[in-house]
């Protein structure tokens, strides 16, 4: 049977290599960054330019993406967030649009609930049904990206699951700071969450993307419920952090 074509956006950045890596065997994979380098079958385009894009779209002709590439910095300047958050990502609607592809994989980003973060009481966790409390343009813009990821569904029927991803680190180790500790998702776990995410019979919907962290204030349970999504990890495991 032929595999599925999928799409990466921002394929060369952290994520993205985790993805390629983790999802190599089940899919065809195909990617975009302004970044060049590497032996993968990555083409090189700025996603502020909807022809860059849309051209690279339709020679790929996938039925899957996954939109990562973004300025990911919290401190990200408004000139940066509009042209490579902003911009890019609905220009990356719009092409998917046209070339007829089936579901969005969006990364998002726990900084669309950053504003909680200081009046939360002990114990309290944030659901993804919450309203939005960003505190940065960074924040602000994957608010956007969820808007159009929702403005899509509605007018084209376009699907799409919205990840807030807590923090990835490139060394799969938790963090020692207690925020970065409670956010972590390990590398197993987001590779399963995005695959899942390609998966589930949901149209749209928002979650979050952290692993099994006893100690956390993100709610995960709709992504259980919902997309099937089993983490494996927790960063507040001693010694190993393997199950
Ligand atoms: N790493 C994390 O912990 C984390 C947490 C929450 C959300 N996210 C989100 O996940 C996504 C991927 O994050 P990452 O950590 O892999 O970041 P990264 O910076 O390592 O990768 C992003 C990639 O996107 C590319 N890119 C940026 N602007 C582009 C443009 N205009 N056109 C084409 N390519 C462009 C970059 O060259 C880079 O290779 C981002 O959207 C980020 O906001 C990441």
């Amino acid at each position: 049977m032929e595999k599925p074509k999928l799409f990466i956006t921002g394929a060369n950045g952290l994520i993205g290599n985790i993805l390629w890596e983790g999802l190599a065997g089940t899919y065809e994979l195909y990617g975009v960054d302004v970044e060049g380098g590497g032996d993968r079958n990555i083409a090189v385009a700025d996603l502020s330019s909807p022809e860059e894009i849309e051209s690279t779209m339709v020679a790929a002709g996938p039925h899957l993406l996954i939109h990562l590439a973004a300025d990911p910095s919290p401190d990200a300047n408004w000139e940066s967030v509009l042209t490579n958050n902003i911009i890019a990502t609905r220009n990356v609607y719009e092409a998917a649009r046209k070339v007829g592809v089936k579901r969005v994989v969006f990364a998002s980003s726990n900084h669309v609930v950053a504003g909680y973060e200081d009046d939360l009481p002990a114990g309290g966790k944030i659901a993804p049904q919450d309203p939005p409390r960003p505190v940065s343009y960074y924040g602000a813009s994957k608010v956007f990206g969820e808007a159009v990821a929702h403005m899509y569904y509605e007018c084209y029927g376009l699907e799409s699951i919205c990840l807030r991803i807590g923090a990835v680190q490139d060394n799969d180790q938790p963090a020692e700071n207690l925020r970065e500790k409670q956010l972590w998702i390990s590398h197993r776990d987001l590779v399963y969450l995005f695959q899942r995410s390609l998966e589930a019979r949901v149209g749209f919907g928002i979650y979050f993307g952290i692993s099994d962290n006893r100690q956390t204030y993100l709610d995960i349970r709709n992504a259980v419920e919902e997309l099937g999504y089993r983490p494996q990890d927790d960063s507040f495991r001693t010694p190993n952090t393997r199950k």
